[in-house]
């Protein structure tokens, strides 16, 4: 047991712990380079809090530990900003940009001028003020004249400095957001408990900054960009030094900015992050021109709510409004029912959109869509478009309740809900739908692979009857193909090779190949090394299945129920008479362990080879492929255009191979 400090040397260790926790904070939350382990920088937190309690005369407000209050707020107090927090102007090309620039030349005639261009942030304005160094007061932007104090609640967000390097009075501003990251995990917890889901990031940010429990704020994961600062009888001379005075006094500012003499190299910027924002983790509407010089901005001045020296130039939008024609439902590999809008056609952020998912009946219910209703539509990343919610004062009495089927629209099969399930599904193995999407999957790349069977060739065999299921692939001859529709004899027989040829596939293929829910190739490769024969796996005994790593509950209980129905067992049988190979191709000779269990994430495009190759390389040498990275991550390998997980896994300290590098490794073996 340690003795219980003096006085003094608890002063003393809690400076010194102050000191590294807040160098280790700024390390990881500002310079995205961690470092120690998680684990290191929780035992210093705990070692301050503990001589904080024993201490308590020694906790002062800038502490590290004092990020989150204790007591939940009343409300939030009105206060009226130093001078007022302006809106930006809004233009949408280069020729409205133009204009813009005309403007300024006219009042500035005959001067160079030079421009920043930095990232318009989609999140909350705030202005932060500092006194004697100390984080003293945050409020929220409000009309731009007046806005709510949330002092308590922007305390909590740990990029932020509590203190700072400057006596004068000091105030920030900037754009308070929610990264994606933590907005999917928010929104995944509100569904899990049934609650409304944020439409946006922008929104659940807004929300999190009004919540009245600093707890609850801290949890959410909020961030902040700062973009001008104002110290008392100090002014910088440009929006650059503005910037950089920014970092120096420890303030995260967004990396993106730059300096531009031209209208032609703005517009390449704004290309470029336009093409390039889905890969920020924020969200982002388009980019802030400013003119640089303070001297100049100050010539410029302003109108009563924008400055004359400073424009926003938008991003297309991602959000649009149009309408629902039609409500269709799809039936899935699975037999899982859809619905799916057929909407007027779209244009949204350069893509002409006709379709969105519906999820599912409750997901209609919940949002009371109808057939002609105008609805609010969104695209975020490369996520299919969903639908944000109802105009419902657009409604004109037309629109029309949709009703979910109770039988499979395909082949009228009655469908099964189980009453914990949000899905419904058609349980008929033999729809011409299931059918037909199980025959895709099975001939698919990372399945069977036989190549030349694609959707339309699919279509026409199911439409003739040539395929009822899928060991009917197996008996299918050439004057079968002949009778078939732009099938000449070449891709026939083509077909025919690469249908026989996938008899000798490994069995893992095959065990990917049925289609069993939850089983994707990573777990059809784990069971295929387990069992190395599809007869123990067909018979699993639940413990020993539960046993096998990285195979949870879900997955066990799935596989038990596939193998339980008749069909499926039938369904195995004839295509072992067929002349399917059903063991484990695995042998001894190849060298298959070289990354044995290493978890890689890919990012970006390699020119040497496609992402499916790249994945085919590492697992061949017993390595695992996923798509998030996490602490668990051993490699992200980069390629061109790598977007945010490359930061990411700066943030993590994950190992990142360049495409060369990676070639290294995988030659290594
Ligand atoms: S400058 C006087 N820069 O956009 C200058 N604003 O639509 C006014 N915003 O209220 C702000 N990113 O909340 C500026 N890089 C950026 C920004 C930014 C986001 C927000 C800010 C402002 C709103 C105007």
């Amino acid at each position: 047991m340690n003795p219980t400090p003096s006085l003094q040397q608890a002063k003393t260790r809690i400076k010194q712990l102050r000191k590294e926790i807040i160098y280790h904070e700024k390390k990881y939350y500002l310079d995205n380079n961690p470092q120690v382990a998680d684990f290191e920088f929780d035992s210093l937190m705990l070692e301050l809090r503990k001589m904080e309690e024993k201490f308590p005369e020694l906790i002062t407000p800038e502490s590290p530990t004092q990020r989150v209050g204790e007591q939940p707020l009343e409300g939030f107090a009105s206060i009226k900003h130093s001078t007022p927090m302006l809106s930006l102007d809004n233009c949408y090309n280069s020729k409205e940009l133009k204009k813009f620039e005309e403007k300024i030349k006219k009042n500035l005639p005959s001067q160079k001028i030079e421009y920043i261009t930095e990232l318009k942030i989609d999140g909350l304005g705030i202005s932060i003020i500092y006194r004697d160094g100390k984080f003293t007061r945050a409020v929220t932007r409000g009309d731009g004249i007046r806005g709510d104090d949330v002092t308590a609640n922007v305390k909590t967000i740990k990029s932020l400095p509590l203190a700072i390097p400057e006596n004068n009075d000091v105030e920030v501003r900037g754009e308070i957001y929610l990264p994606f990251h933590s907005f999917q995990k928010i929104n995944h917890t509100r569904s899990e408990k049934n609650e409304p889901l944020f439409a946006n990031p922008r929104n659940a940010a807004a929300g999190s900054i009004r919540l009245l429990d600093p707890k609850i704020v801290a949890a959410r994961g909020l961030d902040v960009f700062l973009y001008s600062v104002y110290i008392e009888e100090q002014e910088q001379e440009s929006q650059w030094d503005n910037l950089k005075k920014l970092k120096a006094l420890g303030f995260k500012t967004n990396p993106l900015s730059r300096l531009s003499l031209s209208l032609e190299e703005i517009m390449k910027v704004y290309e470029e992050w336009q093409k390039s924002r889905d890969n920020f983790d924020y969200d982002v509407d388009g980019i802030v021109i400013k003119v640089n010089n303070v001297e100049q901005q100050k010539i410029l001045g302003q109108t009563s709510k924008f400055p004359r020296w400073a424009i926003s130039l938008k991003f297309a939008a991602r959000q649009a409004t149009t309408k629902i024609n039609d409500i269709v439902i799809q039936v899935g590999r699975t037999g899982a029912l859809t619905p799916v809008a057929y909407l007027e056609p779209v244009k949204l952020s350069g893509i002409t959109i006709s379709r969105a998912t519906l999820h599912n009946e409750e997901e209609i219910k919940r949002k009371d869509i109808r057939k002609g209703d105008t609805v609010l539509i969104e695209r975020s990343g490369d996520v299919i478009p969903k639908i944000v919610s109802v105009m419902k004062e657009k409604r004109t009495g037309q629109e029309k309740i949709f009703t979910f089927p109770s039988y499979c629209p395909v082949c009228q099969t009655k469908i099964f809900k189980p009453k914990e399930e949000k899905v419904s599904r058609c349980i008929n193995p033999s729809c011409p739908a299931i059918m037909r999407k199980s025959l895709l999957h099975f001939a698919s790349r990372r399945a069977m692979n036989i190549e030349g069977l694609g959707d339309a060739l699919v279509d026409q065999l199911i439409n003739e009857k040539l395929v009822t299921e899928i060991p009917d692939l197996y008996s299918l001859r050439l004057k079968d193909l002949d009778k078939l529709e732009r099938m000449g004899r070449k891709s026939s027989l083509n077909l025919l090779d690469e249908i026989k040829k996938s008899k000798n596939q490994d069995l893992f293929r095959v065990i990917f190949a049925l289609g069993i829910r939850y089983v994707g190739d990573r777990t059809a490769k784990i069971l295929a090394s387990h069992y190395k024969n599809i007869k123990k796996l067909t018979e699993p005994e639940p413990e020993e299945l539960f046993a096998i790593k990285d195979i949870g509950p879900k997955v066990s209980e799935s596989i038990i129920f596939f193998f339980k129905q008749p069909e499926n067992i039938k369904l195995i049988q004839k295509l072992k008479t067929a002349g399917l190979n059903f063991s484990s191709l695995e042998s001894s000779t190849r060298e298959d362990t070289y990354l044995n269990g290493k978890l890689f994430v890919l990012t970006g495009s390699l020119s040497s080879m496609t992402r499916e190759q790249a994945k085919e390389k590492i697992e061949n040498l017993g390595g695992i492929v996923t798509s998030s990275l996490s602490r668990k991550t051993n490699y992200l390998v980069a390629g061109s255009a790598p977007g945010s997980k490359l930061q990411k896994a700066q943030k993590l300290g994950t190992a990142t191979l360049i495409e060369s590098k990676f070639l290294d490794l995988i030659k290594e073996k």
